[in-house]
């Protein structure tokens, strides 16, 4: 059956052992998604949408000029090509046709799941330890999970190929897998060869998704989004909440071949990007505001340097070096156990609850994640900031 929206094309897709139509559930495909009049006349006396013509209830002096001018009573705009079209750009694709917007990448993960996975059926890999939200949104969509842990030995966070490998060829109802790169927690970048052998992997049917959160934290050419065009089993996704200062706004985003992308566009909510995030996410991608998105992710990155050499400081109180790739703007660093030297989740979450109680410092408690023992996960704050988490961590470890 063809994908609502897509021209069908006779030129095979690569790799030739993927089907996008055979991985899509079927309800999907089928799917003639919701119209509207203003997708076709978007002027005129606008009488299609049962809108308030007379305009919010906020009191107009409460409001600036720049939200005036954004018409809050209308509907937003269903498709936001201006906003793909500056996002492809940025990540060198051919056009907007390669870019889906989401409310967060939260919930480019749920379409991705929802659209593939047919629940109580369908499964998906994940490489513990991971984003917690991978395992929340199978269980939502009742889509088990099967995990395939990474190697963990001295800290560096490795996919474990063969099991994987081995995940994927025995088992046909796996239809995504959940690559995290840089890793959360892990703060690692996985390998573009690493993941170019999953998507060349024969036996394997279904997509492969690269969570890339953390990407520009990462380095040049780190990016999978360089592979979109060539693989059809590939989607990336990317979001402006972090490198991009703008969590509150809600914006992640999917990178794909059109066929992909359609699929989404053509299952999501018809207005799921809300004017006022619209228009600071359009603001967020001028070239002046890259400029500024550059400029504080190496500032960040610089931080992150100065961090990790400051910490050491706190070897004698029984931390440990922080472990992972460090490609991220956080790091995960291990709580020894005072005598013997070895990783403590105990004595990690006892810090962790006094620093947030009587310090004001929240960071993040990992003990419990595969391979995380002892762990604790601690934001590239600003400068104060940083200083102010190495002193009252140094004074908390030195108490308990
Ligand atoms: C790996 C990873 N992916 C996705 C997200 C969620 O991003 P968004 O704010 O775009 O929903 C996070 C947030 O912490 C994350 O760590």
């Amino acid at each position: 059956m063809p994908i609502h929206g897509v021209v069908p094309s006779t030129k095979p897709t690569y790799p030739l052992h993927f089907d996008l139509e055979s991985v899509i559930r079927p309800n999907i495909l089928a799917l003639h998604p919701y119209r509207c009049a203003r997708d076709d006349y978007q002027s005129g006396i606008l009488l299609d949408a049962n809108e308030n013509a007379l305009g919010p209830s906020i009191p107009s002096a409460a409001l600036d000029k720049e939200h005036l001018d954004l018409e809050l009573h209308r509907y937003p705009d269903p498709a936001q090509v201006d906003i793909k079209s500056r996002i492809a750009r940025l990540r060198n694709l051919p056009g907007w046709e390669y870019v889906f917007l989401g409310v967060g990448s939260d919930e480019v993960l749920d379409l991705l799941m929802r659209v593939c996975c047919t629940p109580a059926k369908d499964k998906v890999l994940t490489t513990p330890p991971t984003y917690g939200m991978y395992s929340v949104c199978g269980q939502v969509n009742d889509v088990a999970l099967v995990k395939v842990p990474l190697t963990v030995e001295g800290g560096a966070f490795q996919l474990d190929l063969p099991k994987i490998k081995s995940a994927l060829e025995s088992d046909p109802l796996i239809k995504m897998v959940f690559l995290c790169s840089p890793g959360n927690p892990t703060g690692t970048l996985i390998p573009l060869s690493d993941v170019k052998e999953i998507l060349e992997l024969p036996g394997f049917r279904g997509i492969v998704v690269v969570d890339e959160a953390y990407i520009d934290f990462g380095g040049d050419d780190a990016s999978a989004s360089s592979l979109v065009e060539s693989y059809a089993n590939l989607c990336v996704m990317q979001t402006l909440s972090k490198s991009f200062g703008l969590a509150a706004i809600r914006l992640g985003i999917a990178l794909a071949q059109p066929p992909l992308i359609q699929v989404l566009s053509n299952t999501k909510a018809p207005y799921n990007i809300s004017t006022p995030s619209a228009h600071l996410a359009l603001s967020a991608l001028s070239d002046e505001a890259l400029d500024i998105m550059r400029q504080k992710v190496a500032t960040l990155v610089a931080s992150r340097t100065k961090l990790l050499e400051d910490l050491k400081e706190l070897a004698p109180l029984g931390l440990a070096p922080a472990i992972g790739g460090n490609h991220a703007n956080f790091l995960l660093v291990p709580v020894l156990n005072r005598a013997a030297g070895t990783p403590d989740s105990a004595r990690a979450l006892k810090i962790y609850t006094r620093m947030a109680e009587k310090e004001g410092v929240v960071v993040r408690y990992r003990g419990n994640e595969f391979g995380c023992e002892g762990c604790l996960r601690m934001t590239i704050g600003t400068e104060q900031e940083n200083e102010a988490l190495l002193e009252r961590l140094k004074q908390t470890m030195a108490e308990i």
